[in-house]
C-alpha cells in the first residue's frame, strides 16, 4: 500500500519549483510584520544580532533535518515519524506539529487579513498626502476594531488559503509562487533604499543596527529563537512536509541553505524600512506591539512620487507572501488526513481551513473589536505560545530525533543522494545532536523569566 501511496504521490515540477514553494513559506508575515515588532520589543540591534546568530546555527540544522526526514519518509509529519520508528510516541511530535499549525493559522490568517484591508486603505486614497503617526495609527486602529472589516478579509484569505490548497501541490502551491516571490523582492530593496535615504534615517539605523549590549537578557535570546523558527516556518512539520515532495536527485544542503539565507535577508530588508521610517516619523525606538508594521509601512508611501502605487501593489505583495505561507500551514494538517486517513483533499482543506476560521475569532477580535479579547492580547499572546514556544518545542524533538533515535548515519545516507560531498557534514552533525538541543533547552528555560 505504501509503495502505491508513494508512487502516486504528488512531488514538485523541479527543485526550482521546491525552493520557490518553501520560500514562499518562510518569507510571509514573520519577516514583514512580525520581525520589526519583536526587534522594537527586544532592544533592537542585539536582538537582531542574537536573531542572525539563532538562524546561522539553530535554524539551519533544524531546517536540514526536516527536510532529510520528509523527503526520506515522504510523508506528512505524523506518518514521517510512525514510518521511522512505528508504534512509538514520536508521532505526537507529528500532532503537536499539527495543533500547531493550525493554531498559527488562526491568528496568522487574521494578520493577513489586514494586509488585504489595506491594500484597499491604500487604493481608496485613505493614507495618502501628508501623513502623519498619529493619523496613521487611528486609521489603523479605526479599520483593525471594525470586526466587519476584519472578518471580511480574514475570511477572504481563509477561503483562498482553502482554495488554493484543495487544488493541490502542482497547480495550487507552485504556479502562485513562482512569479510573485522575485516581484515581492524587488519592491523591498526598493521600499528600503528610499526608507534610508529619509530625513532623519540615521537614528532608526542606529537602533536597528548598533548593539546595545546592556539589552540582552534571557527574553531577547527566547523571542530571537523563537522569531528564528517562526521565520523559517521549523519546528511544526512544515519543512517535512514540503520536503516530502522533493526528488531524489535534489540536493538538500543547497536547498535548506538557500531557504534560510532569502528568508533572513528579507527579514533585515524589511527591518531597514521599518526603523529609518518609525525614525523619519518622530519615534526613533519606539515600542511597538503587534499593530507597529500596519501603522509604519503607509508613511512611508508619501514619501514616493506616485507612492500610492507603490503602496498598492506593497500590501498585494505582502498579501501574496502571505497566503504563501497560510497554504503552507494548512497544508500540514491536510496532508496528514490525506495520507492517513483517506480523506480527499478537497475535504480535509474545507473541514480544516473552517475549523481554523473558528478558532481564529478571538484573535479578530483582540485590536479593539471586543474588550475582553483586546485586553488579554489573544493575538500576542497566540503568537508567542504556538508561534514561539511550540515551535522551539517541537524543534528540539527533532534534532533529538534525527540525531539519536533516527541517528545520523540514516539522516546523512539520505542526505547523501544528491549531494555526495556534503562539506558542512561536521558542523551539522555537532549541531544537530549537540549545539542546537541543548541551546533550545537552556532558551526554553528562559521563560520564567518573563514578565506578565
Ligand atoms: N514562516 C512564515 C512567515 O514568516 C510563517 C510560518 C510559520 C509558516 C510556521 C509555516 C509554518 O511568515
Amino acid at each position: 500500500m505504501q509503495g502505491q501511496e508513494i508512487s502516486t504521490r504528488e512531488a514538485w515540477g523541479s527543485k526550482v519549483a521546491f525552493i520557490f514553494a518553501a520560500t514562499g513559506s518562510a518569507i510571509g508575515l514573520g519577516n514583514i510584520w512580525r520581525f520589526p515588532t519583536v526587534v522594537s520589543q527586544n532592544g533592537g540591534a542585539v536582538f537582531v544580532l542574537v536573531y542572525v546568530l539563532a538562524v546561522a546555527f539553530i535554524g539551519f540544522t533544524v531546517m536540514l533535518a526536516e527536510l532529510t526526514i520528509g523527503r526520506h519518509t515522504q510523508r506528512n509529519p505524523v506518518g514521517a515519524f510512525e514510518s521511522i520508528k512505528p508504534r512509538t510516541p514520536w508521532k505526537f511530535i507529528g500532532y503537536l506539529g499539527m495543533i500547531t499549525g493550525v493554531c498559527i493559522l488562526s491568528f496568522y490568517a487574521v494578520v493577513a487579513g489586514w494586509a488585504a484591508g489595506y491594500i484597499f486603505k491604500m487604493a481608496s486614497g485613505a493614507l495618502k498626502g501628508k501623513l502623519t503617526a498619529e493619523m496613521s495609527n487611528k486609521i489603523f486602529t479605526e479599520f483593525s476594531s471594525d470586526p466587519i472589516q476584519v472578518f471580511l478579509f480574514f475570511g477572504l484569505i481563509m477561503g483562498l488559503t482553502i482554495f488554493i490548497v484543495s487544488k493541490g501541490v502542482k497547480k495550487g502551491i507552485e504556479r502562485w509562487t513562482k512569479v510573485l516571490m522575485p516581484v515581492l523582492f524587488l519592491l523591498i530593496v526598493f521600499l528600503a533604499i528610499r526608507a534610508l535615504t529619509l530625513p532623519g534615517a540615521g537614528k532608526g539605523i542606529a537602533f536597528y543596527l548598533r548593539p546595545d549590549f546592556s539589552k540582552l537578557n534571557g527574553t531577547v535570546i527566547l523571542y530571537a529563537l523563537g522569531q528564528a523558527f517562526f521565520s523559517l516556518s521549523l519546528g511544526m512539520g512544515t519543512m517535512i512536509t514540503y520536503g516530502s515532495y522533493i526528488s531524489k536527485k535534489d540536493n538538500l544542503v543547497s536547498s535548506a541553505g538557500w531557504v534560510t539565507f532569502s528568508d533572513t535577508f528579507i527579514a533585515l530588508l524589511a527591518g531597514l524600512i521599518i526603523f529609518p521610517t518609525l525614525a523619519f516619523s518622530g519615534q526613533p525606538g519606539n515600542v511597538g506591539d503587534e499593530t507597529l508594521a500596519f501603522k509604519i509601512f503607509p508613511l512611508i508611501f508619501p514619501e514616493i512620487p506616485g507612492g500610492q502605487i507603490f503602496g498598492i501593489f506593497f500590501f498585494t505583495l505582502l498579501t501574496v507572501a502571505a497566503i504563501t505561507s497560510t497554504i503552507s500551514l494548512l497544508e500540514v494538517p491536510v496532508a496528514y488526513f490525506v495520507d492517513e486517513r483517506n480523506w480527499s483533499r478537497k475535504k480535509a482543506a474545507l473541514v480544516i481551513g473552517l475549523f481554523t476560521f473558528v478558532l481564529g475569532v478571538p484573535a479578530a477580535l483582540s485590536t479593539g473589536g471586543m474588550q475582553f479579547f483586546t485586553k488579554i492580547k489573544v493575538l500576542g499572546l497566540f503568537a508567542f505560545i504556538f508561534g514561539n514556544i511550540s515551535l522551539a518545542v517541537g524543534a528540539l524533538f527533532i534534532c533529538i530525533f534525527v540525531g539519536y533515535i533516527w541517528g545520523i548515519k540514516k539522516a546523512l545516507k539520505e542526505i547523501s543522494s544528491g549531494n555526495p560531498r556534503f562539506k558542512l557534514r561536521p558542523i551539522w552533525v555537532f549541531s544537530l545532536k549537540f549545539l542546537s538541543p541543548i541551546a533550545i533547552l537552556i532558551i526554553l528555560y528562559f521563560i520564567k523569566t518573563l514578565k506578565g
